[in-house]
């Protein structure tokens, strides 16, 4: 398995805490003190996803109540001739956020000779377990993983330069960003990939407030698991102390931005520690963990746009609960 270790880049910001003799991600504990000193708290999403994150959140896809993987899934197999051809033979198949790159067998079934697949994860633990998992299935596929945070710049290995990109963004995760930021995104996308590149993106698309709420307040609680799973990760990470009794999940939709909210609501008035750092709560008062739009095939059409995007082909189910859209930059 050499070849799957070979490119991936280190975990950022990886010292040695001497006391606790474990690493410390030193941009976590900044961003964590600096997202948790503002007036209005939040912590950001991609930090959801620690070892016991993924997999909680793998958990929450094969939840009723979620339809967006269920869906999803569903869509790429029903499209996937048409998707296949779409992309085009010998390409470079760039995967943002693969985590455990589920939807990708299908897809990756109905390309014609991929040149190679590149999975993008900022979970390096799961995403070598998730690349090493697929190279047995996929013996003579060049299978790459990078470990980079793909809400910033982030180089592809120099090898692939002159091989003809498509950027696989499924799962909706491009949802997490606000419009505005959506954009910057789809930007950089076309940016890294070049003249004649690709973009298949999965994105969720506005329904009945009912069906949306109950998707991330599920009655077996793992979307709340998952939320609070953050502050236990800055106890375990940052040697942090809240108290997960005292905290709770709360989710709502947001009508007039078209967002589910996410936060993690403080149930009494307490002071807890972050790394010696003293954070109070008030009762009542919420950290915002996650933004998830939701988005009409036109509308998303008009941000990729934006961003240089020519829409090709895009492909929804009957109850239009989701979208797949194929791009190009031309
Ligand atoms: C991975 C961002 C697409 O917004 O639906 C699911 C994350 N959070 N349940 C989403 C999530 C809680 C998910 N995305």
């Amino acid at each position: 398995m050499e070849k799957l270790d070979g490119c991936t880049t280190p975990a950022v910001g990886a010292g040695l805490d001497s006391e606790q003799q474990r690493p410390v991600d030193a941009q976590f504990l900044e961003d964590v003190l600096c997202g948790l000193a503002a007036d209005s708290k939040y912590l950001h999403c991609k930090y959801l996803y620690d070892q016991r994150g993924s997999k909680l959140f793998d958990m929450i896809c094969e939840l009723d109540e979620y339809y967006p993987t269920r869906v999803e899934r569903q869509l790429t197999s029903q499209f996937a001739g048409e998707i296949g051809r779409c992309i085009g033979p010998g390409v470079v198949l760039v995967e943002y956020g693969s985590g455990s790159s589920t939807k990708t067998r299908v897809l990756l079934d109905h390309l014609s000779t991929p040149n190679a697949y590149l999975p993008v994860d900022i979970s390096e633990d799961h995403l070598l377990d998730a690349a090493r998992a697929l190279q047995t299935e996929y013996p003579e596929l060049d299978i790459c993983p990078v470990v980079a945070d793909f809400s910033g710049e982030f180089d592809l290995p120099a090898r692939y330069a002159d091989d003809r990109r498509c950027i696989y963004f499924p799962g909706s995760t491009i949802g997490n960003l606000e419009p505005a930021e959506a954009v910057l995104l789809l930007e950089r996308i076309a940016w890294q990939v070049g003249t004649s590149g690709g973009l298949l993106v999965g994105f969720d698309l506005q329904k009945s407030v009912d069906v949306l709420e109950l998707a991330y307040n599920d009655e077996a609680g793992v979307t709340a698991e998952f939320n609070l799973n953050l502050l236990q990760r800055i106890n375990r990470e940052l040697d942090g102390n809240f108290d997960l009794d005292q905290f709770a999940h709360v989710a709502y939709y947001n009508t007039n931005e078209h967002r589910i909210e996410i936060y993690i609501e403080s149930l009494t008035e307490q002071t807890a520690q972050v790394a010696g750092e003293s954070i109070p709560f008030s009762a009542g008062e919420r950290i915002c963990t996650e933004y998830s739009h939701k988005y009409t095939l036109d509308g998303f059409a008009e941000l990729a746009d934006q961003a240089g995007w020519v829409r090709k082909q895009s492909w929804t189910d009957a109850d239009q609960y989701f979208g797949l859209m194929y791009l190009s930059v031309e």
